[in-house]
């Protein structure tokens, strides 16, 4: 090569090199995204997170940064919201510009956009309104769905009766008992408990949640790019969803096989006569890959959220006996020992009321959040921040805000309570995120909970087996969910 055009190639190049660290720098120093450690290309802030504690990692950024702060998560720049006021000034304030759904790459490559949980835009607006309302006629948050749960919660006492007293690990005891409830919802039965396909579905549901929980599942969110290609452990993930995806096609074709427009029997039917009623509309969100997405969506979140918070829940209660007796006394004062309770019951019993608040409280299911999104360039306390910026509400810091909660590391009903001893409303009581994207089962959830602990309590007494006292209660893992300490108990009748 002559010398002139090797110089001007050396020229070109370093030229390129300046733009792309001004670039670089626009995009990670410029004055417009909240303050935040400075990235290495690639590596981004790897070095002050650790991916197994990544809540905790946060919160030491937020120390020296304050409540809203930028971090890159490898190549990945998200901004990070602690604390009640930053949070609902974001989802609530905002809640518009914030209601967009983030980037789960460990996931996003199941989903791709569809379903109602991951989807954005037009797409998210009518699936989310939709399942709303179909939710709400198959009676969540009503009668119907409650007469559901109360009977699905006499099918588990008869189960856990035939522990007999023995130490179990309660794990899918609960977990079977919660999925029929929306499993009756969504595929219009419940399951029998020893039914085999019923225990493997939900074996893949707890070890997906395990999964995304992971160390792994952290990388894999920052480095998709690279180990898409490379093999291990992160695309169990992939597999398990791709199966429990498989299973619900399957029943999608069984319903359309006997559908009646007449008599839709659940979710699936409904959604099946919304597709026929869209038909001719070409730019409808309503065809199978949604349908099959969205069902996924609610069994998938309908079923851990709920059986984690009672497992957990057994779990605080067993490590503080005293907060039980209390609980035991108020459901036979209220209910008795033989009638069924009912969520009217719960106006009347504010401190079982409030020890499960304080439950879920404290087992902060997803204490990241679900990553967000902002839906056009937002000014947000001073920041801009571009359209598309992936944001964390971290719910996890907002259910231990020290302003609302006076002692927010230990597990307290008083927190909920107030000097008469009548329940007491947080604000910063979010487990179930706020804005338009707070979670769409809350009514059932709630529902559920104080149905089935109060059910199981008056019926039985829980018995550890370790001294109170050295009952472990921090998450056996934390990533995108906390999960519960494995651990055996056993049942006494009371
Ligand atoms: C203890 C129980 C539960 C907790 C703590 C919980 C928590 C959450 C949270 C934190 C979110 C994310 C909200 C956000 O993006 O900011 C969410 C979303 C969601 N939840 Fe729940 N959830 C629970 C039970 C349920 C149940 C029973 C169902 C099923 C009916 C359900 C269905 C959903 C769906 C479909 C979304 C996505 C909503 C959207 O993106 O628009 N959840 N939930
Ligand atoms: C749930 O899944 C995890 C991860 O695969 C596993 O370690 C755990 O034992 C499972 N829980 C139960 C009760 O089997
Ligand atoms: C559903 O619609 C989307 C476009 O909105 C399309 O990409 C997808 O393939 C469709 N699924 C089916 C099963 O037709």
């Amino acid at each position: 090569m002559e010398l002139g055009a090797a110089a001007t190639v050396f020229l070109a190049l370093c030229l390129s090199c300046l733009a792309l660290l001004s670039a670089w720098k626009r995009l990670h120093q410029g004055g417009t995204l909240p303050p935040g450690p400075t990235p290495l290309p690639f590596v981004g802030n790897l070095l002050q997170l650790k991916t197994d504690e990544i809540f905790k990692s946060f919160l030491v950024l937020r120390e020296q940064y304050g409540p809203v702060f930028s971090v890159s998560l490898g190549p990945r720049r998200v901004v990070v919201l602690c604390g009640h006021e930053a949070v609902k000034e974001a989802l609530v304030d905002h809640a518009e510009a914030f209601s967009g759904r983030g980037e789960m790459a460990s996931i996003d490559r199941n989903f791709n956009g569809f379903g109602v949980a991951m989807a954005n835009g037009e797409r998210w607006r009518q699936l989310r309104r939709f399942s709303l309302s179909t939710l709400r006629d198959f009676g969540m948050g009503k009668r119907g769905v409650e007469e559901r749960i109360r009977e699905e919660a006499q099918c588990l006492l008869e189960e856990l009766q035939k522990t007999r007293g023995l130490p179990f690990d309660p794990t899918f005891f609960l977990s079977r008992t919660v999925a029929n409830v929306i499993s009756s919802i969504v595929f219009g039965s419940r399951f029998d408990y020893e039914d085999p396909t019923f225990l493997s579905l939900l074996r893949m549901i707890n070890e997906s949640f395990t999964e995304m929980s992971t160390p792994w599942a952290q990388l894999y969110d920052m480095y998709s790019c690279v180990m898409r290609y490379l093999p291990g452990r992160h695309h169990r993930l992939y597999h398990l969803i791709e199966a429990l995806k498989a299973f619900i096609a399957q029943r999608v074709q069984l319903n359309q096989a006997s559908l009646d427009p007449d008599v839709p029997r659940d979710f699936i039917d409904c959604f099946l006569l919304q597709m026929e009623k869209e038909k001719k509309n070409p730019s409808s969100e309503f065809n199978t890959t949604n349908l099959v997405l969205t069902t996924l969506n609610l069994f998938f979140a309908g079923t851990e959220t709920v059986s984690s918070t009672l497992r957990y829940g057994f779990l605080f209660l067993m490590k503080y006996p005293e907060v039980e007796e209390k609980v035991h006394r108020e459901i036979d004062h209220v209910i008795g020992r033989h009638r069924v309770p009912a969520s009217e019951d719960r106006m009347k019993m504010p401190y079982t009321d409030a020890v499960i608040h304080e439950i879920q409280r404290l087992t902060d299911i997803v204490p990241l959040g679900v990553p967000h999104t902002v839906i056009r360039d937002t000014q947000f306390r001073g920041y801009t921040l571009p359209k598309g910026t992936n944001v964390f509400p971290l719910l996890g810091s907002v259910l231990r805000d020290t302003k609302y909660f006076s002692s927010p590391e230990e597990f307290n009903p008083g927190h909920f309570l107030d000097e008469n001893g009548r329940f007491k409303k947080n604000e910063a009581f979010v487990p179930f995120s706020s804005g338009r994207r707070v979670c769409l089962g809350e009514g059932l959830a709630r529902m559920e909970l104080f149905l089935y602990f109060t059910t199981i309590l008056q019926r039985f007494a829980l018995q550890p087996l370790v001294a109170p006292k050295d009952i472990e209660v921090s998450p056996r893992m934390s990533g995108f969910g906390n999960v519960p300490p494995t651990y055996q108990l056993c049942l006494v009748p009371r």
